[in-house]
Order: C-alpha cells, then sequence, then structure tokens
C-alpha cells in the first residue's frame, strides 16, 4: 500500500470506529500530520479524558497510554506499538519506590508522569514537566521524594527550600546531549536562544535561556521576538516548530537527540491498530483508583 492509500484507510477507519488520534510532540512528522491533537504527555491524556470519542488511538510510549486509561476507563485505549516504552519510567519498580518509602516514612513522594500505573498507585502526586515546581511548593511537608527523574528532580531542587530525594533514573535520550554540543552550536548561532527539557543534565540547564515542557517550548517559540533558537529536546518536536513558525530558525544541538521508542510508531502500525482494534492498554481496577488519586492531585495544583 502507498502512503497515500494508508492515511485514507487510517482517516476512515478512525470514523468508523469513533477514534481519536493522538500523537506526542516526539512522534514521527507523518504521525504527527496524521493526528487529531499533538501534545506533551499529561495534556494528551487530558484530552483522552475530554473527548466523547469512543476509542483513543495513542501514538506515543506506554505510560502515555496507562495514564489515558487510568483517566478515561470507559474508553478503549490502543497503543500501536506495545514494545514503545520509555526506559526512564522503567527504571522504577513500585517494590523499588517502596523500599525508598521504607528508608524516609512519611515524605511524600512526587512522581513524574513518566512512570507505571503501579509507581503512580504507591506515590502521593504526579507532576509533569511543566507543574513540577509548583507540585512540589504545593505540599506541606520539609522533604520530598522525587522519583524517578534525577535530572528533574535536581532542577526541582534548584526552585524550593525543601529537602529533596532522589530516585536515580534518567532519560537516556536528553542524558546523551554534552555540554560540548550545546556551547558549539552557540558558537555557531550566537544569535539564538537555547531552550532545554529539564529531563536534561543539570550542566545543560545551567547554559539554557528557557526550561519547559515540550508544549511549553512551542509556546516560548511563538510568543518570542528571538528567531533563532537551539532546542534541547527531543527532535521531533522539530516538525511543528518549523511548520508553525516558518519565519524562524530551530537547531537541533545534537543528531543523539532521537528517542529510538518514540520513533517506533509507523503509519502501517496505525492502520493495523485501528484494523485489529489492538493492542489494548488496560491498567487493573485496584491500581487504576489509588493511581488516579494522585494524578487528580496533580490537575487539583493552580497553575501559574
Ligand atoms: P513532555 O512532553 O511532557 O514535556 O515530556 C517529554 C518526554 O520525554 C516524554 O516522554
Ligand atoms: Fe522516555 Fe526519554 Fe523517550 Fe521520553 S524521550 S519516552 S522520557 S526515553
Amino acid at each position: 500500500m502507498k502512503q497515500e492509500e494508508i492515511k485514507e484507510e487510517i482517516r476512515r477507519l478512525a470514523k468508523e470506529r469513533n477514534a481519536l488520534l493522538l500523537a506526542h510532540n516526539y512522534q514521527r512528522d507523518e504521525i504527527q500530520e496524521m493526528a487529531d491533537i499533538t501534545g506533551d504527555s499529561l495534556g494528551l491524556s487530558m484530552e483522552a479524558a475530554r473527548t466523547d470519542k469512543d476509542v483513543i488511538v495513542f501514538c506515543g510510549v506506554h505510560f502515555m497510554a496507562e495514564s489515558a486509561s487510568i483517566l478515561a476507563p470507559e474508553k478503549i485505549v490502543l497503543l500501536p506499538r506495545p514494545d514503545a516504552g520509555c526506559p526512564m519510567a522503567d527504571m522504577v519498580t513500585a517494590e523499588g519506590l517502596r523500599e525508598m518509602k521504607a528508608r524516609h516514612p512519611g515524605v511524600p513522594v512526587v512522581t513524574y508522569v513518566n512512570s507505571s500505573a503501579a509507581v503512580k498507585a504507591e506515590s502521593d502526586i504526579c507532576c509533569t514537566s511543566s507543574n513540577a515546581v509548583n507540585v512540589v511548593n504545593s505540599l506541606d511537608a520539609d522533604e520530598v521524594l522525587l522519583v524517578p527523574d534525577r535530572n528533574l528532580g535536581r532542577y526541582i531542587a534548584t526552585h524550593t527550600d525543601k529537602v529533596c530525594h532522589f530516585w536515580e533514573g534518567y532519560c537516556p535520550t536528553h542524558d546523551r546531549l554534552k555540554v560540548a554540543d550545546v556551547e558549539r552550536a552557540l558558537a555557531e548561532h550566537p544569535d539564538a536562544l537555547f531552550m532545554a527539557h529539564p529531563e536534561c543534565p543539570p550542566e545543560i540547564l545551567k547554559l539554557a535561556q528557557h526550561i519547559c515542557s515540550t508544549s511549553g517550548m512551542y509556546e516560548f517559540a511563538r510568543q518570542s521576538a528571538a528567531k533563532k533558537f537551539i532546542v534541547g529536546t527531543e527532535a521531533g518536536i522539530l516538525y511543528r516548530l518549523r511548520r508553525d513558525n516558518p519565519d524562524k530558525e530551530f537547531i537541533l544541538p545534537s543528531p543523539s537527540l532521537i528517542c529510538p521508542n518514540m520513533k517506533l510508531t509507523s503509519l502501517e502500525d496505525v492502520l493495523k491498530s485501528l484494523q485489529t482494534m489492538s493492542p489494548e492498554i488496560t491498567v487493573p481496577a485496584e491500581t487504576r483508583e489509588r493511581a488516579k488519586v494522585t494524578l487528580d492531585r496533580m490537575l487539583a495544583v493552580p497553575r501559574d
């Protein structure tokens, strides 16, 4: 089948199944182009909860489809590539977290949405890259456990008076970015602003003029008077940055900023998923209810 035929068939089947196609900002260009909605990890799950469609085709990684299923349990959530996981989310297990909690009794656990439903269920509140500092500062506690991203954790620690204990997980993609890569890009483009995702290591964040989530980058690029940006996050974000800001230039400081898991999903996978209505992602009821409490607590924290 030719690409155009596949796209046409996806559109036809999505209509027939009453399905919504969601794509994370790191997905392949052609997947983002096909999607009804593109967005960041949490934004997409909230779209899943909000929609009146029966089926969600989640083009992203496993924890995102789980979050959608937690927030919208009555809907069928399909993950076209069940092998698309998040290595950082896999760095912490519910059992490992229980051990950490036992070492810090009574200290609240703040868990990044990049985590399994089972880990969320063991936590007190979730956070995303866009609200992590607000979430931590909203807690009535002097100490916090920050799970699983050590880089996001250390970033939060610079914006709170609370004592922070970190889980030593990290995103292999963002962790690959080196100071030398950014310095080279800045030397080649002295008129560019450097924006970075908080999953980057602390020494990278020190060089950034703006630190934000993937969706925050669209907003920053749109409203900034600058014409050039060095982009410290996964390459997939460039598709919409360039499409929506044709008068601006976006530079990736390293060719290694590619998440292999985010690139797994192809148009063929999406089509097959709609044809077979699989693989479906569900979360056991007991885990789902506890995980939902942690997501709901996060959603109740006021935004800036
Ligand atoms: P956000 O899109 O929520 O900023 O997350 C980035 C990421 O790495 C998702 O896996
Ligand atoms: Fe996980 Fe990093 Fe890939 Fe996001 S970019 S899915 S955090 S490995």
